[in-house]
């Protein structure tokens, strides 16, 4: 009997109340360190609720117990993913095709360092999560971007680009699934045409599937499930870091689905395992266990209100600003080029608005005149946040 993902299930939770704000600026993360008091911080992927209670208990007796020692082989990650995986996405993962890393970035630089040749081509798809063309040269690769079609309604892998990027030599993909900043849950369909054009022209597909569990307009498709094909040329890494703000904690994992990508996987030196945290293993099993899912529901029902909220604001406060609810995650990509605040508008809205985005421009040329703003915060923030950016835009 094939059991319908319990995401599709699930009435709506009550929504997860953001801590006060003395309390979250007390916090030591980049998100509350970076900025004076008077700015509001919605730039880095951090969010402002209290730990999921079972993460709680594993860290606070952890510490007790002085259990900060090295991490073993298998904490009881890959079992507990496996029933994730399952229970949410109706995915079978084999626990015995998975291994651990510190974090998910690092999975991706190890996995390209055994798939490509130094100076091959990687392709992303820009606007993308800035690291992306960071960690192909620490591979030793090239960047090719491939940006998304934008076909005014939403945003799509641009296949036929991929294709001819393929065809002249590109060896990997490197795919956000579903897509920072735009918030895009990529399509059954388009990832099994990727796997497709991957399997032709003898290259990988390296699936950043960190955001996967915060999914408001599913269904989730992991790129390893989308076709046979694709379990053949793909590598997916995730971590509960952000949808459980573990990020410090230092925990991601490496998933396969066939036989050539987990002998690739098995042959990643011991190291790149032992990096794991084990304070972020301990969380991610917590995490990742069925006595948390009350807590990411009560999640995505405040994030779910806040994508929508977003729209009313900017409607309200920010008419010009250009803004499609995202499908995932807690990150809006927002243009606000029609006010003039220049490529980089950001840098205007931190010093005249006291509001601290992330800049467009890093996500690629596709970027300029927009903002990415993290909406993981209480309504009010939110509301405030944005009233401040349009008082700006009615004095400037
Ligand atoms: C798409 C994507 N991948 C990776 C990361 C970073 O993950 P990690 O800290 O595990 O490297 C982020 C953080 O926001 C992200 O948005």
């Amino acid at each position: 009997m094939t059991v319908p993902p319990l995401d599709t299930l699930v009435p709506e939770t009550p929504p997860l109340e953001a801590l006060p704000l003395d309390a979250l600026r007390r916090r030591s993360s980049t998100k509350w360190q970076s900025y004076p008091d008077d700015v509001i911080p919605m730039f880095v992927a951090e969010t402002d609720f209290a730990l999921a209670e079972p993460i709680t208990a594993v860290l606070h007796a952890a510490i007790d117990a002085g259990d900060t020692g090295y991490t073993p082989p298998d904490p009881g990650l890959r079992a507990t993913f496996a029933a994730y995986a399952a229970r949410h996405w109706g995915w079978t993962v084999d626990p015995a095709r998975v291994r651990s890393t510190g974090d998910v970035m690092m999975g991706v630089v190890e996995l390209l360092r055994a798939t490509i040749q130094p100076g091959d081509r990687v392709i992303i798809a820009p606007p993308v999560y800035p690291p992306f063309s960071m960690c192909i040269p620490e591979a030793g690769g090239v960047v090719e971007e491939v940006p998304l079609i934008d076909d005014g309604a939403g945003w799509s892998l641009d296949l036929a680009g991929i294709d001819a990027a393929l065809a002249g030599g590109a060896r990997a993909v490197l795919l956000c699934n579903p897509h920072n900043p735009t918030g895009t849950v990529h399509s059954r369909a388009s990832l099994a045409a990727l796997a497709d054009l991957a399997h032709r022209h003898g290259a990988v597909v390296i699936s950043d599937e960190i955001h996967a569990p915060l999914v408001h307009d599913g269904p989730f498709t992991p790129f390893l499930a989308a076709s046979d094909t694709a379990a053949e040329v793909g590598y997916a890494v995730t971590s509960a870091s952000k949808a459980y703000n573990l990020a410090g904690l230092k925990c991601a994992l490496m998933i396969t689905a066939a036989d050539g990508p987990s002998a690739v996987l098995r042959g990643l030196w011991p190291e790149v395992e032992w990096r794991t945290g084990l304070f972020g293993a301990l969380a991610g099993v917590a995490a990742f266990d069925e006595a948390s899912d009350a807590w990411l529901a009560g999640l995505k029902t405040t994030l779910d209100r806040n994508r929508r909220l977003l729209a009313e604001l900017l409607a309200e406060h920010l008419p010009l600003a250009r803004y499609r609810v995202p499908d995932a995650g807690y990150l809006a990509w927002i243009d606000v080029s029609a006010y003039g605040w220049g490529d980089d508008p950001a840098r205007r809205i931190l010093t005249d608005a006291k509001v601290a985005l992330h800049h467009g421009p890093l996500f690629g040329a596709q970027g300029i005149g927009h903002v990415r703003l993290n909406f993981g915060c209480s309504p009010d923030l939110l509301r405030t946040a944005i009233a401040r950016i349009g008082a700006l835009a009615a004095a400037s």
